[in-house]
Formats: structure tokens, C-alpha cells, sequence
């Protein structure tokens, strides 16, 4: 059985972007969880936050990672930022943390990207969070990854790891 690639860091640290660079690289398939978990309760990430709290978008993280441990295998997992911070991910894979500074984030993140993210709407509120979640992706990862340089070496860096 081939063990996932699993991408965890902060919001705009570009899991979904290299995510995407690695399974065409690798030949496999990019499962983004936000958009799993959105496409099953047919609305956005943003609509679930509002609609009905953080603490059911917990559970609902809790739950696909319970469906992925079973089911999912040789892919790559692309995490929502506070999926760590919430539960358990080790069963699901290799698991590399993505650490960027927080004014590379500022830089990467659109308008666009911005709105869709419910914990990003007050910059110094998301600087604390950046700040506190720093430790639980250095423990829960297996491989920390400087992800303040340009695409092409994190690629490289990563799949050194993953032969
Ligand atoms: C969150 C990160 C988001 C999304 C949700 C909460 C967080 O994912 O899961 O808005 O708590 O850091 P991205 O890291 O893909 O932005």
C-alpha cells in the first residue's frame, strides 16, 4: 500500500498549489479536503462557517478524516489550515508542514482568497492564530519544508522524501 503525501501550514502557505504540482508529478490524484468537505454538504467552507459555526466545520474535518484513514491511499492530501489543530492526522499519511512567514501569506493571498477565508477577515486576529498553531504543525509533521522559496525547490524538496 502506498502511503499518502500529506500537506499541512498555516492558510496561503500553498498546500492546494504544490498539492496540485505534486500529484501530476507523482502521477496521482490531489484531494483537497475544504473542497471534499464543501462539495459533501454542498456549500462553500466560508458557507458552512457562517451558517452553522467552527465547531461544526470541526467535526466535519473529524469526520472525513475518519472516511481518509479507510479509504484513501497513494494520494496527496491537501489540509485545511486548522485541521491539526483540531484532531489527529498521523494515520493519514507522510506528513510535510509547509512554514512560510506570515508576510510571504500576505503576499500570495488574493482578495478573492482572502474572502473565502473565515479566520482571515482581521489580519491581527490571523496573526495570532498564525503565531499559535506554529508548534502543532512543527509536532504533527513528519518533514518541515521552507516554503518561502520558489516552487520549483519545495517540489524538489518534498520528493526527495517520497521514493
Ligand atoms: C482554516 C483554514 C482553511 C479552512 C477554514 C479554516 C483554519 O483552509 O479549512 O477556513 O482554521 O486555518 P486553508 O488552509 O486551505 O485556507
Amino acid at each position: 500500500m502506498m502511503q499518502n503525501i500529506v500537506l499541512v501550514g498555516f492558510m496561503g502557505s500553498g498546500k492546494t498549489t504544490i498539492g496540485a504540482r505534486l500529484a501530476k508529478h507523482t502521477d496521482r490524484y490531489l484531494i483537497d479536503t475544504d473542497i471534499m468537505i464543501g462539495l459533501q454538504n454542498s456549500q462553500s467552507v466560508k458557507n458552512i462557517f457562517d451558517n452553522h459555526g467552527e465547531e461544526y466545520f470541526r467535526q466535519l474535518e473529524r469526520h472525513f478524516i475518519k472516511w481518509a484513514e479507510k479509504n484513501i491511499q497513494n494520494a496527496i492530501i491537501a489540509t485545511g489550515g486548522g485541521m491539526p489543530a483540531f484532531n489527529s492526522i498521523e494515520k493519514l499519511g507522510k506528513i510535510f508542514y509547509l512554514k512560510i512567514d506570515f508576510e510571504s501569506i500576505k503576499k500570495r493571498l488574493t482578495q478573492n482568497e482572502l474572502s473565502a477565508r473565515p479566520l482571515f477577515e482581521n489580519p491581527n486576529k490571523a496573526y495570532e492564530l498564525y503565531e499559535s498553531r506554529q508548534n502543532i504543525y512543527e509536532k504533527c509533521a513528519n518533514i518541515s519544508i521552507n516554503a518561502n522559496q520558489p516552487i520549483e525547490n519545495i517540489l524538489m524538496e518534498i520528493l526527495k522524501y517520497t521514493i
